[in-house]
């Protein structure tokens, strides 16, 4: 990879595998950095203990595991990196809105899925981050888009490299004033939401008034402002 310190990082580069998130939990992170590449993933893993469709057909699997210390939401924080990748190697003529937690829509469709996932080891966290992004399916769901046609303005091997340096550069030097930037690319500020939490159980609908510094989803009900956190939640049928 173009620019990356390979004395901190371990690769793998790999045409098959069960899940690039189960194979980096695997293995031990020897260096600052485990990164895992893969063609195609026979059990791909989404959030809410959802599959992933990963077929072999130019799509992005790739994981990243590394040791967190900046203590914001990574999760949000993954989104946005992305966002902006997105955004530069495009020259802005693509732009990805993020819709909470850590989804990436572009014209409305969700093209990108993160998952983020975590291990303490010997006493320190460290944090397995899943990126799946679909350049083309073979089948699909309305709701799943695709990069497609934009590939060209968009190749897979610069978003790839783009991706993993603002990720390694975020974790060496934080993201000051991370909050705001999620915001403004969060497509749904004070949009209706309905969002389903607590296993299920409860379903609310609220305005969407933004975040909090952990991420935590603020939304104004017609007799509270709830804080509500990604672990428990799904937001429904907005998209
Ligand atoms: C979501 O449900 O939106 C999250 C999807 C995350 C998919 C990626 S693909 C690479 C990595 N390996 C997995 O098994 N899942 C993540």
């Amino acid at each position: 990879m173009k620019g990356l310190n390979h004395e901190n990082i371990d690769f793998y580069l790999l045409e098959t595998v069960d899940s690039t998130n189960t194979f980096a939990k695997d293995k031990k992170l020897l260096k600052n950095f485990l990164i895992v590449i893969s063609e195609r993933q026979t059990a791909g893993r989404g959030r809410h203990g959802k599959q992933w469709y990963s077929p072999d057909s130019g799509n992005i699997y790739m994981t990243i595991k590394f040791k967190d210390k900046n203590n914001i939401p990574l999760s949000l924080i993954i989104g946005l990196l992305i966002s902006e990748s997105i955004e530069s190697v495009s020259g802005k003529k693509i732009s990805a809105g993020l819709k909470w937690p850590n989804d990436l829509l572009i014209n409305k469709q969700k093209v990108c899925g993160i998952l983020v996932e975590s291990e303490i080891i010997n006493g320190e966290i460290e944090f397995i981050v899943g990126i799946g992004i679909n350049y083309a399916l073979p089948k699909k769901e309305s709701w799943w888009g695709e990069i497609g046609k934009l590939a060209k303005l968009m190749p897979r091997e610069k978003l790839i490299n783009s991706i993993l340096h603002a990720i390694i550069y975020y974790a060496e030097n934080g993201y000051p004033n991370w909050l705001a930037a999620w915001e403004k690319r969060c497509m749904h500020i004070g949009d209706e939401l309905k969002v389903i939490s607590n296993n299920q159980q409860d379903e609310d609908v609220g305005i969407f008034q933004g975040v909090d510094e952990k991420g935590n989803m603020l939304l104004k009900t017609s007799n509270e402002l709830k804080s509500i956190s990604s672990g428990e939640c799904s937001i429904k049928g907005i998209y």
